[in-house]
């Protein structure tokens, strides 16, 4: 499903490039405007007024018509829309910083937290009172407020220090919102500059959901407890987000499904309210298109969240390809997805009463017997289901069984038998890269190691039949798991390769969660099925389960700043799976590298108590972006600040993980810092691992600590030997005698 959001979003993307290409030098377009706020003259009492008083300068200009939105927080400046004269006539100012054209941007679903090892009497959830009194600010597509999942049962009452509010709109009031969700409002101007129409038939001009996406991703990460729900009979059990006691507010700055819009200028708007209303944790499961940091609005905002200890959390983006890591800043933490081990399996029996079980999200119980199988023998083209080749007289009433195709997809091979009339289809394949509503017609994957079974029996016997064919079952302690998800984008990030990304891996495979009840999630026959609660898949649904984790550890210990949060999450995560392997890629099948899963998969319990914190402060980044030479400009644009200090820089922050790209030196060195958050006494040793070809020493090998936040400083070296693969990686594991394990990835990747 999110797969398809983020393909037509892409076709958006270039529509909006062709017309501005075309259109006349003296059109208005959307801008947003970043100024020097200490060049405000006294005279004007607000940002805004004086933000109005600019416009109102230039010539012609209807100043009313043109603003869009002040920023006070995430940055100093507005959005407007303006010709390119106006533009010039604004550059020429004293106080202008930089000037970013709006772009648009992308979208990337009661099992997870018992995946995540959640639990009532033990571990983080009673200890973080399941994240009371956090709360949790969502930028996405707006919010179902009847949804059960945002009851306010069993909530606190609203923090005193909450200033946000909840809007008036289209079938939206104040009083939708409640104890659990204690904000909502919406932010359209910039697509509505845009020219693109809030359409009536597909979205509601309010923080009312309509997509589906915002329901999910809230509830993910705090939903208040649910019985009994699931996607038409899979995955059924208690829903609940991973924070159920933390509050929501929403931010809707996507918007309908038939544009998929998102303007930069919305999102800066969200965030900057967000940051005014005092949220703790900030999720986002939409991207930009990788830009340097000063052109990046999601990254310069975050900055400032960061600035003020907000956790900012961002999807890592769905394109599933080397290099392809958005929201990759070092003071974002970026999220890839990893599967669970649970699948949907249906069975057929053949009439000698063997039975086959493969994949299917079939959303009906439905129950086949005594059907007649047909396959193409002889013919290659209907043998494997291709694009009308079926012929509904021969397959109308029976099982036909598609062979493995190198070329078409499973979709088009189910629709394929859709199409024909078929009853029901049974598809050999290696691989099972579907989604819930690829499920047109009752349909099963057979892997093609037991599906040349059935196709034997289909070949062999004119009269062939199936006893039955069973749908709905739902397996747990599916091996491996948890895989990186085909479609989560991997490292490096090409903006900063110098920080190892994605940070963290988290569930985000069919994850069960809230959805609007307003669409039908997809037409059988003459069925609509319609669900409350629904499966969806992406770094979108990954995202919300790191929100829920930070507002828990945020609970336990509100002093940590966002990267020691960061760090407890990356250094307890884990890179093993259910069978005792390295975490594997699902696309290939192989051993997955940090590239794809970062630190590894996250572990909330552990996280609680990591022994050791990797901290940062601005200061950190300021020196980072130093080092990076941006100039001038760029360095104000992304810090926000006049006076900086660029006598230390580097392109290597205390970051808890390790990347060393290697040119024609063969030898790379690390200087890091680890703050005690463990017990007074604590004697921690370095446990090196490394394959050959590769080399690890650190100095010193044992840091003793005699207090709790004391600091200890080490350099870790890295060398290659000349034989060694182009990306080669081990781990640095500090144990201490209290029996924490500070676990970091080092990696090293000749260029
Ligand atoms: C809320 O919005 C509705 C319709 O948009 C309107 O009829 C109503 O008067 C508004 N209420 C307030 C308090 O603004
Ligand atoms: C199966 O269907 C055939 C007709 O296709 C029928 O003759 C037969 O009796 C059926 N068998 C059972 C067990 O229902
Ligand atoms: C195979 O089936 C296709 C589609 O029905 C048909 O066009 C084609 O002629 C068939 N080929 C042979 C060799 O029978
Ligand atoms: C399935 O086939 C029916 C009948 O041909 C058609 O109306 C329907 O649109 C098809 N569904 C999909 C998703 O293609
Ligand atoms: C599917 O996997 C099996 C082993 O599990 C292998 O023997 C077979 O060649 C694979 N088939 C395809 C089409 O990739
Ligand atoms: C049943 O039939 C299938 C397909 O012909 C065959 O592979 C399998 O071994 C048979 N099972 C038994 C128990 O005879
Ligand atoms: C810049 O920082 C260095 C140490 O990091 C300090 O020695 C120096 O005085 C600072 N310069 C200014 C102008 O603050
Ligand atoms: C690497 O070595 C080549 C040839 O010796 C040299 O031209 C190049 O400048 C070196 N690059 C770096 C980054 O040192
Ligand atoms: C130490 O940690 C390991 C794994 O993290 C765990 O299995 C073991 O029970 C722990 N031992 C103690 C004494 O807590």
């Amino acid at each position: 499903m999110d797969f398809s959001i983020f393909i037509s979003q892409y076709a958006l993307c270039w529509l909006l490039f062709i017309n501005s290409a075309m259109s006349e030098l003296e059109e208005y377009q959307t801008y947003i405007i970043h100024l020097d706020h200490s060049q405000k003259p006294e005279s004007f009492i607000t940002h805004e007024s004086w933000h109005h008083s600019i416009l109102n300068s230039l010539s012609p200009a209807d100043e009313a018509e043109m603003l869009l939105y002040s920023y006070n927080h995430v940055m100093h400046g507005f959005s407007a829309r303006l010709t390119p004269s106006h533009l010039s006539e604004l550059e020429k100012s004293p106080a202008h910083l930089a000037t970013y054209p709006e772009t648009f941007g992308k979208l990337f679903t009661t099992h997870t937290p018992k995946f995540l090892g959640l639990q009532h009497n033990s571990g983080i959830w009673p200890v973080a009172s399941y994240g009371e009194g956090v709360i949790i600010g969502i930028l996405d597509t707006g919010i179902w407020p009847e949804s059960e999942s945002f009851s306010d049962s069993g909530m606190p009452s609203i923090p005193q220090r909450w200033n946000g509010k909840c809007e008036n709109g289209t079938i939206f009031s104040s009083s939708d919102c409640n104890r659990k969700l204690i904000g909502a409002q919406s932010f359209s101007k910039g697509i509505k500059a845009a020219g693109l129409k809030i359409s009536k038939t597909y979205d509601f001009d309010s923080p009312r959901d309509f997509d589906g996406h915002g329901t999910h991703t809230s509830s993910t990460a705090a939903g208040n407890q649910v019985l009994g729900v699931s996607h038409f009979g899979y995955a059924r059990g208690t829903a609940r987000g991973i924070a159920p006691g933390a509050h929501v507010a929403m931010y809707k700055v996507l918007w309908a499904r038939d544009t998929d819009a998102s303007a930069a200028s919305d999102v800066l708007a969200g965030m900057d309210q967000a940051i005014a209303d005092g949220v703790d944790i900030m999720s986002l499961s939409i991207g930009f298109d990788q830009t340097p940091y000063f052109k990046d609005v999601i990254a310069i905002a975050s900055l400032s969240a960061i600035e003020k200890g907000i956790f900012v959390v961002c999807a890592a983006g769905n394109a599933g390809a080397r290099n392809s890591i958005i929201n990759g800043a070092p003071w974002i933490t970026t999220v890839g997805a990893g599967t669970i081990d649970r699948s949907f399996t249906a069975t057929v029996t053949l009439e000698n009463d063997s039975d086959f079980e493969g994949i299917s999200y079939f959303p009906q119980s439905i129950y086949i017997t005594n059907a007649s199988l047909y396959y193409g023998k002889g013919n290659i083209s209907k043998a494997v289901c291709n694009h009308k080749a079926l012929d509904s007289n021969e397959v109308a009433g029976r099982v036909v069984l598609c062979d493995y195709s190198g070329k078409i997809d499973i979709d088009k091979q189910l629709r394929e038998v859709n199409r024909s009339g078929a009853f029901a289809g049974i598809i050999l394949s290696n691989t099972s890269y579907l989604f819930p509503d690829d499920f047109v017609i009752p349909s099963v994957i057979l892997h093609t190691d037991s599906g040349t079974k059935v196709r034997e029996c289909a070949t062999r016997e004119k009269r062939a039949k199936i006893k039955s064919m069973r749908f709905l079952t739902t397996k747990l302690g599916t091996k491996p798991a948890p895989q990186v998800a085909f479609f989560s984008s991997r490292g490096l990030n090409p903006i900063s390769p110098s920080v190892l990304k994605p940070d963290i891996l988290a569930p985000g495979v069919d994850v069960l969660a809230a959805v609007t009840p307003n669409v039908p999630f997809m037409t059988i026959g003459n069925y609509d099925l319609v669900s409350d609660y629904e499966l969806d898949s992406g770094t979108s649904m990954a995202t919300p389960h790191v929100a829920g984790v930070a507002a828990l550890l945020k609970a336990v210990h509100w002093e940590w700043s966002p990267a020691a949060i960061r760090s407890a999450i990356m250094t307890t995560a884990y890179s093993i799976d259910n069978t005792g392997s390295i975490l594997k890629d699902e696309t290939t099948g192989l051993p997955a590298t940090p590239l794809d899963f970062g630190a590894g998969h996250i572990d909330p319990n552990k996280a609680m108590d990591p022994g050791l914190i990797y901290d940062m402060d601005f200061q950190d980044y300021i020196e980072f972006l130093c080092g990076l030479r941006y100039n001038k400009n760029q360095m104000k644009a992304v810090i926000r600040r006049h006076h900086w200090n660029c006598s230390k820089q580097h392109t290597d922050l205390n970051y808890p993980s390790f990347i060393a790209t290697f040119t024609n030196e063969t030898m790379k060195s690390f200087s890091r810092n680890v703050k005690n958050v463990g017990d007074p006494d604590s004697v921690y040793h370095a446990n090196l691992e490394f394959p050959t070809g590769m080399r690890i020493t650190i100095e010193p090998s044992t840091l003793t600590f005699t207090q709790k936040y004391q600091k200890q400083n080490f350099i870790l070296s890295v060398e290659i030997g000349i034989k060694a693969p182009r990306v080669i990686y081990g781990f640095l594991k500090w144990i201490d005698q209290h029996n924490h394990t500070v676990s970091s990835p080092i990696v090293a990747i000749k260029t």
